[in-house]
């Protein structure tokens, strides 16, 4: 019996892993989620890029273009929204998402 569960455990170890592995290739990435959830009102000409454009200039009009996003400010921004940016529920957009997102955005 003992012997039995020995050598099954280095085959579960990798059933592990490879159930790890593939959860790790099917969350999408930040690219993606923001391509998404936010590029339906911040692509080029969108709504969003327009107020910002009014707003702040045109400099700083597309968020994929900003090297001035702190991480904070987009989490604080996304989740009580701003102006005429309404907020994003955690069930739209969750933590991790927004986390990826986030990432995308300053790096
Ligand atoms: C339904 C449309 C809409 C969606 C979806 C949306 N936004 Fe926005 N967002 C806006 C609008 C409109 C503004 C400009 C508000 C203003 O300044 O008048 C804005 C502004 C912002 C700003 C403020 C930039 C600044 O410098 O003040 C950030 C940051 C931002 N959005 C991030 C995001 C992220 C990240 C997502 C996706 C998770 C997202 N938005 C999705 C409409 C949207």
């Amino acid at each position: 019996m003992r012997k039995r569960l020995i050598a099954t455990l280095p085959l579960l170890a990798v059933a592990l892993l490879i159930r790890h592995v593939e959860a790790a290739e099917q969350a999408p990435s930040g690219a993606s989620l923001y391509r998404h959830e936010c590029v339906p009102c911040h692509a080029p000409g969108a709504t969003a890029t327009l107020m910002l454009a009014k707003r702040l200039g045109e400099k700083k009009a597309l968020l994929t273009e900003r090297d001035d996003l702190d991480p904070y400010y987009i989490r604080m921004v996304v989740r009580t929204g701003i102006n005429s940016m309404m907020p994003l529920s955690r069930v739209e957009v969750t933590d991790n998402q927004l986390d990826a997102i986030t990432r995308f955005l300053t790096h």
